[in-house]
């Protein structure tokens, strides 16, 4: 019998971005990543939950020492909007000032969650910092915030899949979806 919650996890889903495009795009993503970091301390900080997918293939890519860390904001409570509110739920307790730090998130939206998480970070001085994310959905900024790598761009689409939910559902999904009522 299905659950309430199953039968709502079982919406439309049209394919936006395929698992083949996908990872062709991590690999590349991380050959440069592997290049530019090359004899330099690493430090490569996930966003989460949305991110641990992509996170997961990216440093399985790279061929350089890298360590790891992980962060948790959220801005989305339920549904598809914002709260226009980020809530740091989980920080990095390490000193990071020793190294380069490339923070890996699923999707820029509004900006909100990068800007807010770019500024406690440069605040604790890392030799650099970048941004990569999977998604940018640009039409949707309400702050102004540009990743340094997207590996796509979409419309002004809510998206599922490859880490990405709805309402928690269809992070298992190894490709992009929009969602469909
Ligand atoms: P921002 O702070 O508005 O840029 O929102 C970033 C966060 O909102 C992402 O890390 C996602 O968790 C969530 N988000 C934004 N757009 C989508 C979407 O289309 N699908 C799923 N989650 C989304
Ligand atoms: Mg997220």
């Amino acid at each position: 019998m299905l659950t309430s919650k199953n039968e709502f996890c079982s919406h439309t889903k049209n394919v936006l971005i395929s698992e083949a495009e996908i990872q062709q795009a991590v690999r590349s993503c991380a050959e440069d990543i592997s290049k530019e970091y090359e004899g330099k301390p690493l430090l490569i900080v996930g966003i989460l939950k949305g991110s641990f997918v992509f996170l997961s293939d990216l440093i399985k890519r790279i061929t350089i020492p890298c360590e790891l860390a992980f962060m948790a904001a959220s801005s989305y409570y339920d549904g598809t909007t914002s709260s226009g509110e980020v809530r740091i739920s989980l920080d990095i307790s390490r000193d990071i000032s020793e190294y380069h730090v490339v923070i890996v998130e699923d999707i820029i939206d509004t900006g909100r969650t990068l800007s807010e998480i770019s500024r406690i970070l440069k605040g604790r001085d890392p030799l650099s910092l970048k941004v990569v994310t999977l998604l940018d959905k640009p039409e949707r900024r309400e702050v102004r915030f540009d990743a340094d790598r997207a590996l796509f761009t979409i419309p002004d689409r809510f998206v599922v899949g490859y880490g990405l939910d709805y309402s928690e559902c269809y992070r298992n999904l190894p490709y992009i979806a929009e969602y469909c009522e």
